[in-house]
């Protein structure tokens, strides 16, 4: 299997809620490995930047007043099939539909603040790190 990296984001609600150090762990626990890291408060520019794909849906303002609303910890994790492994780790999108024991599922309170953000594609990936950390 491939050593991939990753961009995971915990997110404003995460943060405030003191469980960055229970999400790390269930990454660690995982096999997954931080790399790197940083504890930052988000421009709207940058929110807006990092979530351009989506700017024509309708959810768009939301989540970027929502990503902005206080800091994120933002972090690069290394390991095999890292992608995928944090995608499962998450769980679903919509915390009502996150299978139990996943991150959504056991700190989210909806679909608006979900509590972390992971890359979906080893090119995204890709696009994500360098957003916040360079090359
Ligand atoms: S996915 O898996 O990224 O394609 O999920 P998707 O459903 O396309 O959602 C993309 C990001 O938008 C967030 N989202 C929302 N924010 C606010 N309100 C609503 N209704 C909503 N629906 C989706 C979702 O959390 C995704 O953010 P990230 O940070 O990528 O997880």
């Amino acid at each position: 299997m491939a050593i991939e990296r990753t961009l995971s984001i915990i997110k404003p609600d995460a943060v405030a809620k003191n469980v960055i150090g229970e999400i790390i762990t269930r990454f660690e626990k995982a096999g997954l490995k931080v790399v790197n890291a940083t504890l930052k408060q988000l421009t709207r520019a940058e929110a807006e930047g990092f979530y351009a794909v989506h700017k024509e849906r309708p959810f768009f303002n939301d989540l970027v007043n929502f990503m902005i609303s206080g800091p994120v910890f933002v972090q690069v994790l290394e390991g095999e099939n890292a992608i995928a492994k944090n995608r499962e780790l998450m769980g679903a999108t919509d915390p009502k539909k996150a299978a139990p024991g996943t991150i959504r599922a056991d700190f989210a309170e909806s679909i608006d603040a979900n509590a972390v953000h992971g890359s979906d594609a080893p090119e995204t990936a890709a696009v994500e790190i360098a957003y916040f950390f360079g090359k």
